[in-house]
């Protein structure tokens, strides 16, 4: 099944301001991240603009139907988060609940957790 990778190309980290402003660093992330799940079948990306963790960014959801569902934040855009991102969704998709073990965590994703959402109730 699909784990789906949504990434907030509006983030934009204390200090954005400071460099050229060409992209925000939602936008850096997001390329990265796309770059790295390119031709993967079980791992797609889209983009939102704000996922409300503005103040977290940069800032990604893993999700996929039916599983335990995740919001990450505080990435900074670079291609060891994407990669790290990206294998972490690969577990995810690989997992029938959603929960993948800590010890399979890419380091990169630890201590970046901050919401879990357990799948909706099967309609009646
Ligand atoms: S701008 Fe990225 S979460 Fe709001």
């Amino acid at each position: 099944m699909t784990t789906w990778i949504t990434i907030c190309d509006t983030c934009k980290q204390d200090g954005w301001d400071a460099g050229d402003m060409q992209q925000t660093d939602g936008e850096a992330l997001a390329a990265l991240v796309e770059a790295a799940a390119k031709g993967l079948q079980d791992v797609k990306t889209r983009r939102v603009s704000c996922l409300m963790g503005c103040k977290k960014a940069c800032n990604v959801a893993i999700q996929g139907a039916g599983k335990l569902n995740y919001t990450l934040g505080e990435f900074t855009p670079s291609a060891e988060a994407a990669d790290g991102i990206v294998a972490y969704a690969k577990a995810h998709a690989g997992s029938e609940t959603g929960q993948v073990p800590y010890r399979e965590w890419p380091q990169v994703v630890k201590g970046h957790f901050v919401t879990r959402h357990p799948p909706l109730p099967q309609d009646e």
